[in-house]
């Protein structure tokens, strides 16, 4: 065990939509500790101290005001990642951990490259007694990779380097990220220093009450995160599969959901079917978990977590195909209003958006989609569907039938469904809770469809207008 004293500057690594939004919180919430979040993405850093708090790169409701709060009293954000660590008594370790995507464990384990890079970064340039926390999401038994590497640097610089390793897991959700931050159901932290711990408890002492500090060690804080993960994307998958049911036989799975949910040892959030889940960690974490099991030999809870997976997969496929289906079985040269393409609402963020693999299923069909969305640029729908938008004057004289299918940005729902032949819902923003549909079906070219894949949408007043509606789990 090593002494340490109160926390006054902390550094993190890592200006992402953890660290951005976890750091502003603590700068916030203690302002005695000078924080300074730092990225080798010089582009995100200029983005983090841009004057118009409405382009910080990361948008979460809230985030603003926070950060509008501590930027430039106690919260940083810099490029200068060797400065930042030499002045830390504490560092977070929030960089990115994908899925690999080749060599050993391609496609399952998770890419510890920008860990270890990191680790490595701080065994060179620490001072002193430096406490390091793992905030990202990491295969169980990470931190002991991580304690290597740091202990090869132990004792150097004069015999003052010193390292304590703990572990933190990060539990918020996009969207409502401040307010998970602020009011958390419980901060994990795990490890075999107590100084440490409790140094990093009375971090977040100072606006979480002690009942929700929960203390572990380092290897269950680590597997809690996959599992806690695991278990939320289970639940989606299974009431995804219970709409399908649902479809099929007449059943309503709201009512389903309000029926399971109120027996409360199954609780009624995280029962909303839709297009399945995405977001960066459902699924890495998830295959993360198979890789791990596999590894220890334990195949059956492999394949047992890996179906999770393939039901949300399977989920996508079946909302772009009962949309051709019910289109007469061809969208060739159609055209599809995209309603949403954020992952979820509330966020900008696209990666593993159930929209990206059931745009480029309708795009492989010879659809042409006019996809908006409040929050995500057409840059960011381009990189996703891997080809730029055709230009709209083109797009206005349709392609030819059997043609290549296409897609454009839309400025608004309406203009989207000009001449649209079908409505896709693919994102449960509030707005579209609201829509005139009155408005929106006069503009479409009859018979036209709403497919109401998060069943967010006025289907009566849908209906009213006009069309034909398919909302997601409602036989
Ligand atoms: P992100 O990709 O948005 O951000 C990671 C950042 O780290 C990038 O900006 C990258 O440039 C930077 N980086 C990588 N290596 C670096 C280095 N050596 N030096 C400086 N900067 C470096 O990722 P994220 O969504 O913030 O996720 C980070 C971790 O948190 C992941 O392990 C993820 O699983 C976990 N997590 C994410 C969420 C979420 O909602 N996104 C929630 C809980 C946990
Ligand atoms: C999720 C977890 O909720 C967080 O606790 C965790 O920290 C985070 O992953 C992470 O490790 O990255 P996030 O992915 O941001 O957070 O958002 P969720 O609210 O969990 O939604 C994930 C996906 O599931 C979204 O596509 C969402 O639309 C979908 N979902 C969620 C449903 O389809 N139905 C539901 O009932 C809930």
């Amino acid at each position: 065990m090593t002494t340490t004293g109160p926390i006054r500057s902390i550094c993190c690594i890592g200006a992402g939509y953890v660290g951005g939004p976890t750091m502003a919180v603590i700068a916030d919430r203690c302002p005695h500790i000078q924080v300074t979040v730092v990225d080798l993405n010089a582009e995100r850093i200029a983005a983090w101290n841009h004057d118009d708090l409405a382009r910080l790169p990361v948008y979460e409701p809230g985030l603003d005001a926070v950060v509008g709060r501590a930027r430039g009293r106690n919260l940083h954000f810099t490029t200068a990642v060797d400065d930042a660590i030499a002045g830390a008594d504490m560092i977070f370790l929030s960089v990115n951990t994908p899925t690999k995507t080749r060599g050993v464990g391609a496609g399952q384990a998770s890419d510890l490259r920008w860990i270890e890079a990191s680790a490595r970064q701080v065994a060179a340039a620490a001072n002193g007694h430096t406490i390091v926390v793992e905030k990202s999401t990491l295969p169980v038994r990470t931190a002991e990779a991580v304690k290597t590497i740091l202990s090869a640097a132990q004792g150097t610089a004069g015999g003052t380097k010193t390292f304590s390793v703990l572990s933190n897991p990060e539990f918020l959700a996009e969207g409502s990220a401040i307010g998970d931050l602020e009011n958390p159901d419980r901060v994990l932290i795990g490890g075999e220093d107590e100084t440490a711990i409790e140094s990093l408890a009375s971090v977040y002492g100072q606006w979480v009450s002690q009942e929700r500090i929960l203390r572990t060690n380092l290897w269950s804080s680590e597997l809690s995160k996959l599992t806690a993960n695991a278990f939320l994307a289970q639940r989606i998958s299974s009431i995804n599969g219970i709409a399908a049911l649902c479809e099929a036989t007449g059943a309503d799975v709201r009512e389903v959901g309000r029926a399971i949910g109120t027996d409360s040892r199954i609780g009624s959030k995280f029962l909303q079917a839709g297009p399945g889940f995405g977001g960066s960690c459902f699924q890495k974490d998830i295959l993360n978990l198979v890789y791990l099991c596999r590894h220890y030999g334990l195949e059956q809870v492999a394949s047992y977590w890996e179906s999770v997976v393939g039901l949300n997969t399977w989920q996508q496929q079946r909302i772009a195909r009962l949309v051709v289906n019910n289109l007469f079985g061809t969208v060739s040269g159609k055209r599809i209003a995209i309603l949403g393409f954020a992952f979820k609402a509330d966020t900008n963020d696209t990666r593993e958006a159930p929209a990206i693999s059931i745009c480029r299923d309708l795009i492989e069909e010879g659809a042409q989609l006019a996809i908006v969305d409040p929050k995500v640029g057409d840059q960011q729908i381009t990189l996703d569907l891997g080809r730029p938008p055709v230009d709209p004057a083109t797009a206005a004289r349709g392609v030819p039938l059997g043609g290549d299918g296409t897609w454009i940005p839309a400025e608004s729902v309406v203009e989207a469904a000009r001449g649209a032949d079908a409505v896709l819902i693919l994102t449960e923003w509030q707005e579209y809770r609201h829509l005139d549909w009155g408005a929106i079906a006069a503009v479409m070219r009859q018979p036209a469809w709403l497919f109401d894949a998060r069943a967010v949408a006025d289907a009566e007043a849908a209906r009213a207008a006009g069309l034909n509606v398919w909302r997601v789990g409602e036989g």
